[in-house]
């Protein structure tokens, strides 16, 4: 699996294995596997998700060396704050049944978010968790938190795919040699995308299929992403994109797919609202 640099020397896998939405109990532990026997070698999680515990008992079992396999998981809304950090970080170091973590992000920008940071930070420092970073950060919120952090985030784990390029932050982001992190690559399924004529004739061109040459944009972007199916040919092929190469001009037509638009707005209060209120423990 190709690999990307992040801005501290940690390598990170180019594709990843997202596991949001799986439920735990079985059907996380599965998919995991399932993704890990693919071929996969980077899961992401996070506490919000519920279901660490099945990564973790995916990766023990699957019988290959821990360091060859790279475990994201973040932060939940509810254990920001300092103190409150310091315990979450423990939590998902004891679910996930590690005693490290590759990279640990903070899931959502609200709350007492540098309180969480500098917990983030500490953990850093100590070796529980090899890169920190943070996620669905815009433009505004950057501005609003950089100036109280220490560590350099090492990525922002946005909604990234090629009607949503995020054009604005990627520039910010590459002034600060953060990297993106894409969730919804595929637009989750969505059927405009992965039907849109230029991702399908350069489909029947490279002979792959549309999820591929989006995966293969993306990664030829310079982004991490994290597709997610339940499906095993398609989980296997969406690894499956470093044998071919999109040209220049390939590049530039999907580039120009970009609507400026996503399907979550992180600056809206409604989502600080609802999400500030889901919990996920006691
Ligand atoms: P399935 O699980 O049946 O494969 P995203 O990662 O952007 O959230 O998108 C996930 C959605 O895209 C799921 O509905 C998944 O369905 C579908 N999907 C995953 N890989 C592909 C692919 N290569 N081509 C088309 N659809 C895909």
């Amino acid at each position: 699996m190709q690999t990307f640099t992040l801005n501290n020397g940690v390598q990170i896998p180019a594709v990843g294995f997202g596991v949001f939405l799986i439920p735990n109990d079985g059907p996380t532990y599965e998919a995991t596997l399932a993704a890990l026997k693919a071929g996969y070698r980077h899961i992401d999680t996070a506490a919000g998700y519920m279901n660490e515990s099945d990564v973790g008992k995916a990766v023990k079992d699957i019988g290959i060396d821990r360091k060859e396999i790279f475990i994201t998981s973040k932060l939940w809304l509810q254990d920001y704050g300092y103190e409150n950090a310091k315990k979450g970080i423990e939590n998902s170091l004891k679910a996930l049944g590690t005693d490290y973590i590759d990279l640990y992000l903070l899931h959502q920008p609200y709350g007492d978010y540098l309180g969480a940071w500098k917990a983030l930070e500490e953990a850093y420092q100590e070796g529980k968790l090899r890169a920190i970073g943070i996620s669905n950060i815009t433009v505004n919120l950057w501005n609003k938190f950089k100036d109280g952090m220490s560590v350099m985030p090492a990525v922002n784990q946005v909604e990234f795919n090629p009607f949503t390029q995020q054009k604005a932050l990627r520039q910010v982001m590459d002034e600060n040699n953060i990297r993106l992190e894409a969730w919804y690559p595929l637009g989750h399924g969505n059927k405009d995308l992965l039907g849109n004529e230029t991702i399908v004739s350069l489909a029947e061109r490279y002979n792959k299929n549309p999820g591929q040459i989006i995966l293969r944009w993306i990664y030829q972007e310079g982004v991490i992403s994290l597709p997610k199916s339940t499906n095993p040919g398609r989980m296997a092929g969406n690894i499956d994109i470093f044998d071919f190469e999109l040209t220049d001009e390939e590049m530039a037509s999907i580039r120009a797919l970009d609507t400026g638009k996503g399907t979550h707005n992180p600056e809206d209060p409604a989502n600080e609202t609802r999400l500030m209120g889901l919990k996920i423990h006691d």
